[in-house]
């Protein structure tokens, strides 16, 4: 199986290219199938949920193409409406591809995701939204019949959540419904906003995308675009906190400094020296030894991202003092702190609150990544470890990250896959 293994301990210096945002891709090549015309995706990241999701699309009759970082689909000949159970069972977020089939196809047939590392993970959300666009479900040996009464018809949603991928599935079956579609307490992540960038530049109609409310106006036809993907603020985080812990001073190229507005208070209030280059370049140098942080909560954008939780765990389990971290998105995503103690971290976890105690110093050990961004939080710590980490479970780290241990090893650390 393989490793990363990490030599702790060198600093970080040098220049980081972000990525495309893995969150961003995967709503937006769902878009695609929306329209018959080809689509150009720009910025398209290196990862196994792309692949995974390239995947389904071949699957489902279009042809895909990669041209260096340029991803072209052509869905004119698009002539499937079933996800098969193995691509539901090893991409939980394969379910962003309903709201558009049915939207292009009239049906659709799915099998049930399953929970995933993160806790049971309903879909109740993206349902009742759907079901108020006219779908109709039926459901049997774990699979889901969609198909449509009258068409979509458009209709006013209210989200008793502001569910990312839910706020993604409705906004694709309302593009093409026939009417409007409000949603309110729509999720305002960065790439709901990006998704809408992209229908818009396909013809749709959707205002609002990124405050609380969306309205869309239903169009009959979309086509297809070319479309650049915003920066991946996730990788970001990772970068920064990994610079945070390795005494590093690093630059990262290419970002939107918006997405990081909740984050960038933390790294400075950890003693982070943090410089903006012409809006979108960041500079961070660490200091001698991190500060601890009074408390972080994590709430729907633009509030702290529960992504971004266990990578700002591993920085503050080197940090004077104690931090407490609050999880509110999802029900368990503490299992990286199991991982973070056997490297010597002093946690205590209580419910959705952890108490991190930060120590001087931890020591490398034999760790296994048991989600994406737990895994990711594992790299961060072994940076800093002493002597050598080991980490498996890399399958989660590929989903995510596009070749992060080449990112690291080039600003200076000692990392390799083995
Ligand atoms: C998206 O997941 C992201 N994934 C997640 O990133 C991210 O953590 C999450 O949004 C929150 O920002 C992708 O975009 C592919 P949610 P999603 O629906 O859409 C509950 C990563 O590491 N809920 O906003 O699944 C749910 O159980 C991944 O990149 C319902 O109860 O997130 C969770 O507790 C991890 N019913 C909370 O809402 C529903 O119908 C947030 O889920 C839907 C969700």
């Amino acid at each position: 199986m393989p490793k990363l293994v990490i030599e702790g301990g060198k600093s970080l210096q040098g220049e980081i290219k972000l990525q495309g945002a893995k969150n961003s891709v995967l709503p937006i090549l769902a878009a695609t199938i929306l329209s018959e015309e080809e689509s150009v995706i720009q910025n398209c990241p290196n990862l196994s949920d792309v692949a995974i999701t390239i995947e389904i699309l071949n699957y489902l009759g279009c042809k895909t193409r990669l041209e260096g970082e340029n991803l072209i689909i052509d869905p004119s000949n698009l002539n499937k409406t079933e996800i098969p159970e193995e691509y539901m069972r090893k991409m939980r977020s394969s379910i962003i591809f309903l709201g558009a089939l049915v939207s292009r196809m009239g049906n659709a047939e799915i099998s049930l995701p399953g929970g995933c590392e993160l806790g049971p993970r309903p879909l109740d959300l993206h349902f009742s939204g759907l079901r108020q666009l006219g779908m109709i479900f039926e459901e049997s040996h774990g699979k889901i019949k969609c198909s449509l009464g009258r068409g979509v018809l458009g209709s006013n949603i209210v989200l008793s959540f502001p569910s990312v991928g839910a706020t993604e599935n409705l906004i694709l079956a309302a593009v093409k419904a026939k009417g409007i579609t409000t949603i309110t307490n729509a999720a305002r992540e960065p790439e709901i906003q990006d998704l809408a960038d992209y229908l818009n530049k396909c013809g749709a109609k959707i205002k609002g995308a990124g405050e609380g409310i969306i309205k869309i106006e239903g169009v009959k036809k979309l086509h297809g675009a070319k479309y650049r993907i915003i920066p991946d603020r996730i990788a970001a985080i990772t970068y920064m906190a990994a610079a945070a812990v390795a005494s590093g001073d690093i630059l990262i190229k290419k970002i939107n400094l918006e997405h990081l507005n909740s984050v960038i208070p933390i790294f400075e209030e950890s003693g982070c020296m943090i410089e903006i280059y012409n809006k979108e370049n960041l500079r961070l140098v660490a200091p001698e030894r991190l500060l601890s942080s009074t408390a972080i909560r994590t709430m729907p954008y633009p509030g702290f991202p529960t992504d971004a939780q266990p990578l700002i765990m591993a920085m503050l389990s080197v940090a004077e003092g104690s931090s407490m971290i609050i999880e509110n998105i999802f029900e368990s995503r503490y299992k990286h702190v199991g991982e973070l103690l056997r490297l010597g971290a002093d946690i205590k976890v209580e419910g959705r609150t952890a108490i991190v105690n930060g120590v001087k110093r931890l020591s490398g050990a034999e760790v296994k990544g048991m989600d994406l961004r737990g895994t990711a939080a594992l790299v961060v710590a072994g940076l800093c470890a002493e002597g050598t980490t080991k980490i498996s479970g890399l399958k989660h780290l590929d989903r995510g990250y596009e070749d992060i241990e080449g990112t690291l090893s080039k600003v200076g650390a000692d990392i390799k896959r083995i």
